[in-house]
């Protein structure tokens, strides 16, 4: 059943190429138009919505992150991610406008399941994107759209992650063409694209043998940063989950941006950080500011671990070592740029004898609030 892996998370790993691929199945008509006709809302509707919420917890609010950038961008819809237990609790403002876009593995999460009844109480429209099928978020839901990541038994999320990126992707698309913000060529190129990353996933999981060599040597690390910025913010922070629950090591996930404000005062010789790098095509030339947040964190000390795009041969000289990931267009990087952290989590905790699909304190599904 572990597909001759010897944990569910290793095997789950590597069925990601699969997820994704799954995920993207049976999406477009013959014109290569996207069809979501499992939705069950009404086209006509959606073309009403004037706000988004993301609602989700864990690993599935960082994939809310990573939707709410791509689907502004695309759609020119504002997108607002909050954590369900948050959102609940605070007198949200919500009308007929709003969209409501639940994101859980299970669809059992209590705390996103009460944040979906209210918000439907409330008069918003609610969308589940889901991994389980007929669970209870989709059934409450007024529309779902299914991840196909195949049911994912090791505690820690990695394959639904990038199914839930994935499906969000699609959902983005999926809206930037019944409002017309893209022409359908560049759907088509977009979903063109997101067609290849499987392949190149396999590439990742491929060449894995320096990310595994770096986490063995490191069973002893007692702190590790994550940083990194734009799409690159929501994979630091599920690198830093990963590394907590998977090795009950400290680990702490920033935006880049936040460095000087605050968080460069951990710095101290030896420290570990692991840096997301923007891809060097980033529209706002963010890949120079982070490369300066490299230089600022080494000159203190700090070990750069760097995740980059294989083309981006600046970064080399600033990092101590360069984890390398396909290129790919830059909304597209975080479901490569999170495979080498998963990767660097499982096989930590695995050098330090953990029992990486059950860790210590953590439930499957928090069906408590
Ligand atoms: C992290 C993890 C959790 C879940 C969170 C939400 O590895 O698994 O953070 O992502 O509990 O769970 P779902 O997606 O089932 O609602």
């Amino acid at each position: 059943e572990k597909g001759g892996f010897e944990t569910f998370m290793e095997k789950e790993i590597h069925d990601q190429p699969q997820a994704v691929q799954d995920t993207l199945l049976g999406r477009t008509d013959a014109s290569g138009a996207l069809v979501l006709d499992e939705l069950r809302i009404d086209p006509e509707e959606l073309t009403q919505v004037t706000k988004i919420i993301v609602l989700a917890c864990g690993t599935s609010a960082y994939a809310g992150t990573v939707a709410k950038y791509a689907i502004e961008h695309w759609c020119r819809i504002p997108v607002e991610v909050e954590l369900s237990h948050e959102f609940r609790y605070r007198d949200p403002i919500i009308d007929e406008g709003t969209l409501v876009v639940s994101i859980s593995q299970s669809g059992e999460t209590m705390d996103t399941l009460m944040a979906v009844r209210y918000a439907k109480e409330q008069g918003a429209r609610t969308l589940s994107i889901c991994n389980t099928n007929g669970s209870t978020i989709p059934r409450e839901s007024d529309a779902v759209l299914y991840t196909h990541a195949g049911p994912e038994i090791a505690v820690a999320s990695t394959k639904a992650f990038l199914a839930q990126i994935t499906a969000a992707y699609l959902l983005g698309l999926y809206l930037a063409q019944l409002n017309k913000k893209l022409f359908s060529g560049q759907i088509k190129d977009i979903l063109a694209d997101l067609g290849e990353i499987p392949g190149k996933i396999r590439e990742i999981l491929d060449g894995a043998e320096d990310v595994k060599e770096l986490a063995r040597s490191m069973a002893d690390a007692t702190s590790v940063l994550f940083l990194g910025r734009n799409l690159g913010f929501p994979v630091a922070m599920e690198g830093a989950l990963k590394l907590k629950e998977l090795a009950y090591i400290h680990a702490e996930g920033f935006a880049a941006g936040e460095l000087k404000h605050g968080p460069i005062a951990l710095i101290d010789d030896g420290q570990p950080v692991f840096v997301v790098m923007p891809s060097p095509m980033d529209r706002h030339s963010l890949h120079a500011k982070v490369v300066s947040n490299i230089q600022e964190v080494r000159a203190r000390g700090a070990r750069t671990f760097v995740v980059a795009e294989r083309g981006d041969q600046a970064v080399r000289r600033h990092a101590e070592v360069v984890f390398e990931v396909p290129e790919t267009q830059p909304v597209l990087m975080p479901l490569l740029t999170t495979v080498p952290l998963q990767i660097f989590a499982l096989e930590l905790a695995s050098a330090k004898g953990y029992d990486v699909d059950q860790p210590r304190n953590l439930a499957k599904s928090v069906t408590v609030e």
